[in-house]
């Protein structure tokens, strides 16, 4: 079996997975789950062996479902033109969220709330009320994928997404990204790939899965 079966297994098991996008893109790797399995030790380990925002990359159908836009379309304050990145043509932020039912949002308890409701309803959607469940602001950060998934855009937004899809579980993964403890800078694919031997967790890079599944 290739490295993407074995992530793809893994994934579809309930476990997180690592995923580095590319040496010429951000250069990051992500630790990502499906959102639905996310439970309060999950958001612990998301703060303390990632660091980085913890977002839910969500497939363009289901943010259309759910009519959520895309950050940068609705912001008219004058920070939000000109966007620029170094390293992609547009970022995928979409509103930050919680629960109705959480208190500041943030706690463990909160997050996995928010983040495992919208992992589970992605499934179907248009059953749920979104702005009847949902608060915006809020604590976690929705993404929302290009429509095309990887053919579009090869940023971990897209990679996640298309993981959860092929795995045939609902579009929904969070994605956060793995920091160095030591220099704060992005944890590197070595260091990455050693956490997870030791965490017996699955490590796959963006170019194999694109080869796979783009
Ligand atoms: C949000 C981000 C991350 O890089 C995340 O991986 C999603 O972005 P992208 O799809 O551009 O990789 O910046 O924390
Ligand atoms: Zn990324
Ligand atoms: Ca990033």
């Amino acid at each position: 079996s290739t490295d993407v079966d074995d992530v793809l297994t893994a994934f579809r098991s309930g476990d997180p997975v690592l995923i580095h996008d590319a040496a010429d893109r951000e250069g990051e790797t992500d630790l990502v789950y499906p959102a639905r399995e996310v439970t309060p030790d999950s958001v612990r380990r998301l703060r303390n062996d990632a660091g980085g925002l913890v977002c839910i990359a969500l497939a363009d159908r289901v943010a259309r479902a759910w009519d959520l836009p895309f950050l940068q379309e609705i912001l008219s304050h004058p920070a939000a033109a000109n966007h620029r990145l170094e390293y992609d043509e547009r970022s995928s932020f979409s509103l930050p969220v919680n629960h109705r039912d959480t208190y500041t949002g943030i706690t463990d308890d909160d997050r996995a709330l928010t983040i495992a409701t919208i992992g589970a309803a992605a499934e179907a959607p248009k059953a749920m009320d979104f702005s009847a469940t949902f608060r915006t602001p809020g604590h976690v950060h929705l993404l929302r994928a290009a429509p095309d998934l990887l053919s579009d855009r090869q940023g971990h937004t897209e990679l996640g997404v298309a993981l959860a899809e092929t795995a045939g579980l609902p579009p929904a993964v969070v994605v956060c990204e793995m920091l160095d403890d030591e220099t704060g800078g992005a944890l590197a694919p070595s260091a990455a790939k050693a956490y997870a031997d030791r965490n017996d967790l699955r490590y796959v890079d963006g170019t194999h899965l694109i080869e796979r599944l783009g």
